[in-house]
């Protein structure tokens, strides 16, 4: 059977366009399949859940995407998932709850793997003891990664704020997180059916939804493709999870094939057409937020930064919250002036409004979150600001606890760096 929910919610989207009474009739049906499938699975209790919210917001409010709650129905039950998030928790205050709301808890049964670096913002990871299911955490001290010759070979530092040795940093950060998953594969005697690997940064408006996962092929968000492919996020099968999480072991054999002066999606995009694993694009309702600086308006070859308020996808580009100075047909004409294989995103139909970024994020920026996010994530926000050092130290001894592999710095380590900075 089709998922209610799920059609229901591309009724709700359509709302102000259709004749009430139309709206009414189909949800009179649909109302009466819930009732049906109650009847004989588990997984609809929460369909029954969701079909309240759209009634109200069909006759209250147009429906933002954030009244709609996960769809927790999965259609890849069985399925064995790994989720990997990667990445420094610089603003995890605003991204963790919308992770754990919109892939975790929509996903409930898949096995979540942290890979971290130790800075003065990793005690807002303590957020993660919301994750259904941890099974591995690592928090590190970064040190450098030696640079072999092959690598300096195929790379090229140019744009990479720190060189050669910050991509490599970053690809550690992600085979780092393979090597995790397949040491709890071999020691527990399976394969995960898929694995879907996303940032620590990133910032969910909407689920991710179960379209995104094809046998085969492996799924990446268009735009922002810097020469090669959107590297910000991707899910696949465990054998195509493979070549795109291999980002340090392939660079001898994009060496072999004779790649010179690759820069991350480039080369990510050679790991791909090396291996011969197809890639599809798919638009994904999640941007990467970010406290830089960037021009504006962008150049050719400049970065645009949506407002987190964008209707959305916004296929991970760059985000913050801000009062945006660029909607409807003022967006148009600035991003048509970008470069189409490099920052550009996509920006058809309204669903991109652009703030002004090359100053600071702007004062009274927590309440314009506060008004995207809905009503469960200001509230992390706001614990993060107020925790104390015991609140924070026995968090993490939580996590610890709860994690089938926990490899960090103590607690207290953890806690004091980041409750001192602040
Ligand atoms: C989903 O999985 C659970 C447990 O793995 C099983 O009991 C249930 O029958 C499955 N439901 C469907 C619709 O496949
Ligand atoms: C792992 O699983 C396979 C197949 O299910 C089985 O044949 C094998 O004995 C298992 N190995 C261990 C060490 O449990
Ligand atoms: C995945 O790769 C392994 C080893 O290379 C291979 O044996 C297996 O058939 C592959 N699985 C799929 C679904 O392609
Ligand atoms: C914009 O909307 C039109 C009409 O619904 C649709 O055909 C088109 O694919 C949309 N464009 C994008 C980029 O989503």
């Amino acid at each position: 059977m089709k998922n209610p929910a799920k059609i229901l919610t591309h009724f709700t989207k359509r709302a102000s366009d259709l004749d009430w009474r139309i709206l009414l009739l189909i949800l009179l049906s649909l109302t009466f399949l819930t009732y049906v499938s109650l009847s004989s699975t588990t997984t609809t209790v929460f369909v029954s859940i969701s079909t309240f919210t759209p009634l109200k917001s069909i006759f209250h409010a147009p429906a933002t995407p954030n009244s709609i709650p996960p769809v927790r129905v999965n259609p890849l039950n069985g399925s064995r998932i790994a989720v990997c998030l990667v990445g420094g928790a610089r603003r995890f205050e605003l991204t963790g709850p919308s992770i754990i709301e919109r892939i975790l808890k929509v996903y409930e049964n898949s096995d979540l793997y942290l890979h971290s670096p130790l800075d003065s913002n990793a005690y807002k990871l303590l957020l993660l003891n919301d994750a259904p299911r941890i099974a591995g955490v690592k928090i590190f001290e970064p040190k450098p990664v030696p640079e072999t010759e092959s690598e300096v070979r195929v790379l090229t530092p140019a744009n990479s704020p720190n060189g050669i040795q910050g991509l490599l940093q970053y690809f550690n950060l992600v085979e780092g997180c393979l090597t995790m998953i397949q040491a709890y594969q071999k020691e527990n005697n399976f394969t995960y059916d898929w694995i879907i690997r996303t940032r620590v940064d990133g910032y969910w408006s909407e689920p991710l939804g179960p379209e995104n996962f094809i046998r085969g092929r492996y799924m990446v968000p268009p735009g922002s493709s810097y020469g090669g492919l959107n590297d910000r996020f991707g899910v696949g099968d465990y054998n195509t999870s493979v070549v795109a999480l291999s980002r340090l072991s392939l660079i001898p054999q994009l060496d072999s094939a004779g790649l010179t002066q690759l820069n991350s999606e480039a080369a990510y995009k050679a790991q791909f057409t090396t291996q011969k694993v197809q890639v599809i694009t798919k638009r994904l309702p999640f941007c990467i937020v970010t406290d830089r600086k960037y021009e504006y308006p962008p150049a050719r070859f400049g970065v645009p930064v949506a407002s987190l308020s964008s209707p959305g996808p916004l296929n991970g580009a760059k985000c913050r919250p801000c009062k945006p100075v660029c909607t409807g047909s003022c967006v148009g004409p600035i991003m048509n002036r970008l470069y189409k294989g490099w920052s550009w995103t996509e920006w058809a139909n309204n669903t991109l409004e652009l703030c002004d970024a090359h100053r600071e994020w702007e004062n009274g920026w927590e309440k314009l979150f506060d008004d995207v996010a809905g009503k469960n994530l200001p509230s992390a926000r706001k614990n993060i600001r107020a925790l104390n050092m015991d609140q924070c130290v026995n968090g993490f001894e939580k996590l610890k606890k709860r994690t089938a592999h926990y490899d960090g710095p103590r607690s207290d380590k953890i806690c004091g760096l980041g409750l001192k900075s602040r």
